[in-house]
């Protein structure tokens, strides 16, 4: 299952500490050749060594323009950009409107992209406007453009709709806070936010598949898989 994912949208929720950067960087990353990791906070200088790093979007243009150039086809950048640029990026991943035909994402024949803390970058309350509209652009239309997107959030309910609304899988550890478990609730039923509240033990972690409805659980050792009725 989990090889099917780098062509899917992804939404991987979870309070701090409880496994969502190392199950995308375990499970999901590294199985996709071309990706860019936004990395807000710094922490996937260890987990991700080998990466490329970038620290600003002209940085980062050219890269992936020497890159295209070349033909290479796999590689990894680690982008720590300011919010202004994420959206700027995202404007290049998956353009909006129908006029607009280059796209980065589409030029490379499709690029996984992993954000962490996506209520900081697409938040419901906040007044990041034009970033906030590159994401919800980015999830609604990315997939035309090749555009896969694996996004984590210690704070769900504070995270733009679209993100779930778009998501193929959503993926929660344990949650406790009562708009967090609402939020689950809206998105996968009942079951799934009972799962999340007291039925997963430390890393283990419920994969509801929105298109079938059904959950699966993943152990901490990242192989065992378990269906749920
Ligand atoms: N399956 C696992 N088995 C054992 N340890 C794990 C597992 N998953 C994560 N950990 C450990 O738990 C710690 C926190 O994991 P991780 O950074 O992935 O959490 P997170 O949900 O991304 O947290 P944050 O919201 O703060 O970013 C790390 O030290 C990691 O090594
Ligand atoms: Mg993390």
């Amino acid at each position: 299952m989990v090889d099917t994912l780098p062509h899917e949208i992804v939404t991987v929720v979870g309070r701090t500490g409880s496994g969502k950067t190392q199950l995308i960087a375990r499970l999901i990353g590294p199985r996709h050749p071309r990706r860019i990791t936004l990395d807000m906070v710094g922490e996937c200088r260890k987990l991700y060594p080998r990466a490329v790093r970038v620290t600003d979007l002209a940085a980062l243009v050219m890269l992936l323009r020497k890159l295209h150039e070349h033909n290479v086809s796999e590689w990894h950048v680690v982008a720590s950009l300011s919010l202004a640029d994420i959206g700027a990026l995202l404007r290049l991943l998956a353009p909006a409107g129908e006029g607009a035909e280059y796209s980065l994402s589409a030029a490379f024949g499709g690029v996984t992209l992993e954000i962490f803390e996506l209520d900081v970058i697409a938040p419901v309350d906040r007044s990041e406007r034009e970033t906030r509209e590159a994401v919800r652009n980015a999830y609604a239309r990315g997939r035309h453009y090749g555009l896969s997107i694996l996004a984590a959030t210690q704070r769900p309910h504070q995270m733009d709709r679209i993100a779930s609304s778009q998501s193929s899988y959503v993926v929660t550890f344990q949650m406790h806070e009562p708009a967090d478990l609402r939020w689950l609730e809206k998105v996968g039923g009942k079951r799934f936010a009972e799962i999340a509240r007291s039925g997963l033990k430390d890393y283990q972690s419920a994969w509801y598949a929105v298109r079938s409805g059904t959950v699966m659980l993943l152990h901490a050792d990242y192989k065992t898989w378990e269906t749920v009725k």
